[in-house]
């Protein structure tokens, strides 16, 4: 795979540089906390890094409808990004995670009470800035937003260990999970651009069928990526018992004799040459391809929600923002 990196994207627009840079300064003001632990936590999460895809979304859509004022995209970016950080620090408490963005995660170094409290915190502090803002119609649209991003990672826990899980279940999962945030950041650009309903209704479908395919393509990385640029170690999804596409493909693929083997390690102490085996097992059978291609359809269907929209580099960015999606390695 010819892995793109946000850097790259970054470079195809001196601006894009601008809004990056706009909503980390406004990230590292809001994240200060005169509570050490909730200090250190936050810079710790802050400073590993990160694609910021969610809040580049929300300024490349105000972009792309017309805004010429983009304090209010960069406010409100920070705002969703500090949600997907507070989200990541309890998703690593959930996953039992060891690192995150290349370092150890929150939880492995203060504990899981402190990385919940301070992942509280994050989303409270994200709230206020919502306040701040005072859109009310924001405020309800990501308010509704989070509680569905938290019923998906319920969902998704009461799934786990089911090596029988039906495609449908698996993808209702992660629409709830990944999607509606995405495009909720996508809708929230829109509105503060300006966007007419057909614009933000075409944000909505751009950014959900953005989120399946970096979902998924997520997915294929925790089998087929390297953990030096994922920064997570391969197959953590098996190891967990979470069922995923690949596996979910490679079980429709395989011998009986062959499921019940995989079905016994799921989540179940597997080895790390077992591993090995697994990812090479999906490797040969092709899955990454088919769960790419897959992907790949929600990509099309992502860049065929752009037509509303009037040429301009802003929608430019976005079609190369849904290809990134899945071409990338990290
Ligand atoms: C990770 O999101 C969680 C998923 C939805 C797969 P990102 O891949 O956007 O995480 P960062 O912010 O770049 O670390
Ligand atoms: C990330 O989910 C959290 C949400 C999308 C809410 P995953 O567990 O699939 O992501 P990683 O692999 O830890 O980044
Ligand atoms: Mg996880
Ligand atoms: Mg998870």
């Amino acid at each position: 795979m010819n892995a793109l990196t946000m850097d790259a994207v970054k470079k195809s627009a001196g601006w894009l540089v601008e809004d990056y840079d706009a909503v980390s300064r406004e990230l590292s003001l809001r994240v200060g906390s005169q509570v050490e632990t909730v200090d250190a936590l936050s810079r710790h999460i802050l400073d590993g890094g990160g694609k910021r895809l969610r809040p580049l979304l929300t300024c490349l859509w105000a972009r792309a409808v017309g805004a010429v004022d983009l304090r209010r995209a960069h406010l409100l970016g920070a705002a969703l990004e500090m949600i997907h950080m507070a989200t990541l620090i309890h998703d690593d408490v959930i996953d039992q995670a060891s690192t995150r963005r290349g370092r150890a995660c929150a939880s492995a170094i203060w504990g899981n009470t402190a990385a919940i409290l301070c992942g509280d915190v994050l989303l409270a502090k994200a709230m206020a800035i919502l306040g701040e803002d005072g859109d009310l119609e924001v405020i309800r649209l990501v308010s509704r937003m989070v509680v569905e991003m938290a019923e998906g990672e319920v969902k998704e826990v009461e799934v786990r260990g089911d090596f029988d899980l039906s495609l449908d279940q698996h993808f209702g999962v992660l629409r709830a999970k990944t999607a509606s945030f995405i495009g909720c950041c996508c809708e929230v650009g829109a509105i503060v651009g300006g966007g007419d309903g057909a614009e933000r209704a075409a944000a909505v479908e751009f950014g959900m069928e953005l989120g399946m395919a970096f979902q998924l393509a997520d997915d294929v990385l925790d089998y087929a990526g390297r953990q030096e640029t994922t920064g997570k170690p391969r197959a953590s999804d098996y190891r967990e018992g979470q069922a995923t596409l690949p596996l979910l493909l490679l079980r429709e693929k395989s011998s009986s004799k062959r499921r019940e083997l995989l079905k016994a390690k799921f989540g179940n102490g597997v080895t790390e040459t077992e591993v090995e085996q697994i990812s090479g097992w999906m490797a040969a059978s092709g899955v990454f391809e088919d769960a790419l291609q897959i992907a790949d359809s929600h990509v099309s269907n992502a860049v065929l929600a752009l037509n509303v929209l009037k040429p301009s580099k802003a929608k430019e960015l976005l079609e190369v923002m849904a290809r990134f999606s899945i071409e990338r390695s990290s």
